[in-house]
């Protein structure tokens, strides 16, 4: 895989239309394939990740199309017409496909294997093979049930009261999406909010699905209607221009229309407090899912600070570049809690530790979490990404305030959920 060297920049200036959502792209697919009637997504995101979902859809019979005004097109089955894979169901380095897709094959009356890459093949899948077996369904993992690929036989299942004991929203959604194939009301709690793309989405498109705090109940049977969907602007992938802006001198940048559900802005509320100048305006909503122009502002006075375990869920995907916008706070910012890190695309809480230490930054880890001391004078590394989307994009924000060159292995992975990273950075970039 390829090697990407950056420099230093002396500024980020303009307007950026980050890439689709992510998790609202895979959703809008899974759930039209099982929806009656037509559905069109407009602004699906054709990256990687989400394109595994198509794929493993496809295979499982569902019609898909592109319209000429670029709108995916897809002809719904309803819950039960999804027919048997002719070959085992790849989910590339996608989590939420293989998480989402062990709940619905579940009730899915025939045989379905489910594997992925080296990475995803490490993952923890027991979080949902465990609460299925609960249901009744038929479905093993290699390693005692630990690790895909997965076999499962679709079959009836048994509804269930289930308390997670993390917070996980692709746990979440594969318990609930298994609930429409159970007799009677599943529900599901989870120890500490984390995205409700799933609740949003399904209770759009009919399913008697209800929402109280931190428990989500949804009614076995509930049949889904095919609608018309806009994704948002990733929230996540804006993060790193988001982080690049305030940490790069004479920057000044506005992230268009990106997605602010509060379950997945945690990482606006931890910079504000340290300091950070962003403001959120036109805001408005898009398919039940409330949007807004980010506008962010080169700052010089941010301040560390301690993150605790309740805020994580929502700033999950961010820990990556918040370690390196870390390096610019004064003092120090530690984050606690975060164990889940450990077992994402790669583990970030080492990955982030040890290459922040190339690019000489303190750092101290911990079991559950991170500790970094700034201000700290960045030096150009020989940096690895570990084929990890997010730490590559990471670190090349950090190469931007490095001095001499930074060069980032295995730096492809950006297309996971972000194609064209580069030339975007490139774009902005001033100097
Ligand atoms: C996702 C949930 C999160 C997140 C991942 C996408 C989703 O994972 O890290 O990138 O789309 O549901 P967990 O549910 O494992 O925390």
């Amino acid at each position: 895989m390829e090697t990407v060297a950056l420099r230093k920049v002396k500024g980020l200036r303009g307007e950026i239309i980050p890439p689709f959502d992510k998790s609202v792209s895979h959703r809008a697919v899974l759930f039209a394939s099982l929806a009656e009637g037509k559905s069109t997504v407009r602004n699906f995101l054709r990256a990687a990740d989400p394109l595994s979902t198509v794929r493993a859809l496809k295979m499982l019979g569902v019609e898909m199309g592109e319209a000429a005004s670029g709108e995916l097109v897809i002809q719904g089955k309803g819950l039960y017409g999804l027919k048997e894979s002719p070959d085992v169901l790849d989910c590339g380095n996608s989590g939420t496909t293989m998480r989402l897709l062990s709940g619905i094959l579940s009730g899915n009356p025939f045989f379905s294997v489910l594997t992925g890459d080296d990475s995803l093949r490490q993952r923890p899948m027991a979080r949902v093979i465990e609460p299925l077996k609960e249901m009744h369904a038929d479905i093993s993992g290699r390693g005692n049930d630990r690790y895909a690929p997965i076999a499962i036989r679709g079959k009836a299942l048994k509804p269930v009261d289930y308390t997670m004991p993390v917070a996980s929203a692709q746990v979440k959604s594969c318990l609930v999406l298994a609930g429409l194939y159970a007799d009677g009301i599943t529900s599901v709690k989870e120890p500490y909010k984390s995205r409700d793309h799933t609740e949003r989405m399904l209770g759009a498109m009919g399913a008697d699905i209800d929402v109280a705090g931190l428990t989500v109940k949804i009614r076995g049977g509930s049949r889904l209607s095919g609608c018309e969907l806009t994704v948002p602007s990733d929230f996540s992938s804006a993060a790193f221009f988001i982080a690049a802006a305030l940490i790069i001198p004479e920057s000044e940048i506005c992230v268009k229309g990106v997605g602010v559900n509060p379950t997945r802005t945690g990482f606006m509320d931890v910079i504000r407090e340290m300091g950070a100048e962003v403001e959120l305006v036109d805001a408005g909503t898009v398919s039940g899912e409330p949007v807004a122009d980010i506008w962010c502002r080169t700052s010089n006075h941010m301040k560390g600070i301690c993150i605790g375990k309740e805020r994580v869920p929502s700033l999950i995907d961010e820990f990556p570049v918040l370690c390196v916008l870390a390096t610019q706070a004064e003092g120090i910012t530690e984050i606690r809690g975060a164990e889940e890190l450990r077992v994402k695309e790669s583990d970030r809480i080492k990955t982030m530790a040890e290459e922040l230490r190339k690019f000489g930054v303190e750092t101290e880890e911990y079991p559950d979490g991170i500790a970094i001391k700034g201000k700290a004078v960045l030096k150009g590394s020989d940096a690895e990404s570990y084929g990890d989307h997010r730490i590559a994009m990471s670190l090349a924000v950090a190469a931007l305030i490095a001095e001499g060159t930074t060069k980032i292995r295995n730096a492809s992975s950006v297309d996971i959920s972000f194609p064209g990273f580069f030339d975007e950075l490139k774009r902005l970039s001033r100097g």
